[in-house]
């Protein structure tokens, strides 16, 4: 008997995916962060692993272990250094998945010592923050300047709640428009979905004309169905 063909939608496909939190540094032990776990972008390097794609990780700060059995893990702390991984790791990439909660802001200055307090509460520190690069939108200027190096296929991902005003999807399809990525995967955030949960709900909106996916399950499974989506609208 013939053994049943491999299910590898990503083979011979490089996937860089990035995941987890930043952190801002305010001074030698102190830093501004985010609720990030990590959950979702491990998940998504898992499954493109397992669906057959060569995978590099860039993992900032998470809650939860490193996935084994992946090509390249690289590791970095703030914005900055995670734009710098990512511009560099995109360059050999068919996919680029921006997992990644990236803060938009950080100090506009480090202290090189421990903030102190004074006696003088007169005296307590204001902190400014200036606002971080954004990596995605460098991601899609950058294949704009020169189509062939960049990757085929650039997502972002997005938690979005709604308000009175508008509902999370208007709030992505706002979002997907601005970035100018390929997919924005929008998370609907509420109390019992979202960060650091189990399930999930993504409707993957595409800059394309392709219809929009919509799918329900464990952070892997609604990363399987969202690599398959994608690995239909990869050309060769
Ligand atoms: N992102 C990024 N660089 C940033 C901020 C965000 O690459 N400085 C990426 C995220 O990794 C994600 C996507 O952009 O894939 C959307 O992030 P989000 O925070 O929802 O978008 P913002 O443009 O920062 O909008 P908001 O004001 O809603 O936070
Ligand atoms: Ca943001």
């Amino acid at each position: 008997d013939e053994a049943a063909p491999a299910d590898v939608p990503l083979s011979g496909r490089r996937v860089l995916v990035t995941a987890g939190g930043t952190r801002e540094d305010l001074d030698p032990v102190r830093f501004l962060g985010n609720r990030s776990s990590g959950k979702q972008g491990f998940a998504l390097a898992s499954a493109a692993k397992q669906l057959g794609a060569s995978v590099h990780l860039i993992a900032a700060h998470v809650e939860v272990e490193l996935p084994t059995g992946l090509d390249t893990v690289t590791r970095v702390s703030s914005a900055r250094e995670l734009r710098e991984a990512t511009l560099v790791a995109a360059q050999g990439a068919d996919v680029v998945i921006m997992a990644a909660a990236v803060a938009d802001f950080r100090p506009a200055d480090y202290a090189d010592f421990k903030i102190k307090k004074t006696d003088d509460p007169g005296q307590d520190p204001v902190i400014h923050l200036v606002r971080n690069p954004d990596i995605l939108r460098e991601l899609v200027e950058h294949r704009s300047a020169n189509r062939e190096a960049g990757p085929q296929l650039i997502v972002g991902f997005a938690a979005e709640t709604g308000d009175e005003s508008a509902s999370p999807l208007d709030y992505g399809r706002a979002k997907l428009a601005r970035k100018g990525c390929d997919y924005l995967a929008v998370n609907t955030v509420s109390a019992t979905q979202g960060f650091g949960t189990e399930v999930n709900t993504l409707t993957i909106l595409s800059a394309n004309g392709v219809e929009p996916l919509v799918t329900q399950g464990t952070k892997y499974e609604v990363s399987e169905d969202l690599l398959r989506h994608l690995a239909q609208h990869l050309n060769n």
